[in-house]
């Protein structure tokens, strides 16, 4: 469910036509839409509301979509966040988000980041290596500070989603060997500054199986019953985030939130820890587009391209994952067409669609490049000297640029003729 709907012939982010934005801003741009962005908030958080102590946290994936509106938007909300650098908890404490709603996640943080989450009183660090516990007690010491940790386990199971962006394999670079965890909270017992107060765990984006989840989820229950037991004191659990997104129509739709709390209830009856969740793609995917403009179009051999002024810098997806986002013209038109649809950049990998049948757009046409609102601007570059695009919230009948457009001579300041050129 989203708030992207063709009104009177064009396609419109709530209240605001695309066409005129795109005259405003120029394209290639991301529209975000607020509403969807609160919509899917709320139906998560709703669908979690009272599991666990009744209490859980819903700390959005930052990486997902970094924008300081689109946090702003979710701290108005009460999210919290998980970030997995000081450059995200910066944004995160910018827009609002209280620093006991924060979770520090990632497998190569620096003593300068650690340091940074612990001077901003963040809720807990996932820790993912025997090093980073030893690392963070040191820290924590230096500065005086007690420091709450969950262990970050590796379940070792098979998420059953992308290679690219699964994490809960026994070879994934992620977390602690879930039957080290043991000596993991004795190390950290050792450190006089640190409590190990959780475990977390995330096995991977864009899952569509609910089974690789709730083993996940059944396993961090045990460790953390095995560890009370050993007179470590448990209070939260947190269970990652990655559950799907609709991309297109004609596969299955992923799990929906409210499939997912079931699952998540039935397994979790009876435990009295807080529980974490961090949703990304899934509050912020459907919440936003990027709409590109028809440079030309160009018969190959065999192929009818579609060459639009976005490209594999602005929407990396395609080209690194194969994919799949649906492609609309901004104003519907009845006749369709096979076409590969690319980009300007001087790589065949710069491909957004393969002979795919969309409408039938030529030079000047409008398209959205549907479900971006998530790791879409936050993962693009400024390959082949492509400025970094705008990206635009939609607000009802009100609208911002959240994000300004990269300048071409801003980008080249950046450079600086070595002294002997
Ligand atoms: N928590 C941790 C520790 C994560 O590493 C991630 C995502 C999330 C939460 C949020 O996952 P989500 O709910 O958004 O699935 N660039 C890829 C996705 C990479 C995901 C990395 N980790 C893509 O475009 O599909």
């Amino acid at each position: 469910m989203d708030h992207f709907e063709i009104r009177d012939g064009v396609m419109h982010a709530e209240k605001i036509s695309l066409e005129t934005l795109a005259a405003a801003v120029g394209t290639p741009f991301y529209c975000y839409s607020s509403a969807t962005i609160e919509r899917h908030y709320n139906v998560f958080a709703a669908a979690v509301a009272g599991l666990g102590d009744g209490n859980p946290l819903v700390a959005f994936a930052v990486k997902a979509n970094p924008n300081l509106s689109v946090l702003a938007t979710l701290a108005h909300l009460g999210a919290g966040a998980d970030v997995v650098s000081s450059g995200e908890l910066a944004r995160a404490l910018a827009a609002g988000i209280p620093a006991d709603r924060i979770v520090f996640s990632g497998v190569g943080k620096q003593a300068h980041e650690l340091a940074a989450g612990i001077e901003a009183g963040i809720l807990q660090f996932n820790v993912e290596s025997e090093a980073e516990i030893v690392m963070l007690g040191e820290i924590a010491a230096q500065l005086g500070k007690i420091v709450e940790i969950a262990i970050r386990i590796n379940p070792a199971v098979d998420p059953k989603t992308h290679g690219k962006i699964s994490t809960g394999g026994a070879d994934a670079k992620f977390g602690i060997p879930w039957d080290r965890v043991p000596a993991a909270f004795a190390l950290a017992a050792a450190q006089t500054n640190l409590r190990a107060i959780g475990l977390a765990a995330h096995i991977g984006s864009q899952l569509t199986d609910l089974s690789p989840v709730e083993h996940t989820i059944r396993r961090l229950g045990d460790l953390a019953q095995q560890m009370e037991a050993a007179g470590h004191t448990i209070t939260r659990i947190d269970c990652g985030g990655g559950l799907g997104v609709p991309y297109r129509n004609d596969v299955p739709a992923p799990p929906s939130p409210a499939h997912y709390a079931a699952m998540v209830a039935r397994v979790t009856t009876g435990w009295k820890w807080r529980l974490i969740f961090e949703p990304g793609r899934m509050i912020v995917g459907n919440a936003g587009v990027l709409v590109s403009t028809v440079i030309l179009t160009k018969e190959g051999a065999s192929k009818h391209f579609v060459v639009v002024d976005a490209a594999m810098n602005d929407l990396l997806r395609p080209s690194l994952y194969n994919a799949w986002h649906d492609i609309k013209a901004i104003r519907p038109q009845e006749t369709r067409v096979v076409a590969t649809v690319v980009g300007p950049i001087c790589e065949t990998g710069d491909t957004f669609a393969e002979d795919r049948d969309i409408e039938a757009v030529t030079a000047g046409d409008r398209i959205a490049f549907m479900t971006a609102g998530a790791y879409g601007a936050t993962m693009a570059s400024t390959y082949n000297s492509r400025p970094l695009v705008p990206e635009v919230m939609v607000h009802g009948d009100l609208w911002s640029i959240v994000s300004e457009r990269n300048q071409p001579a801003a980008m080249l300041a950046l450079d600086n003729r070595a002294p002997w050129l």
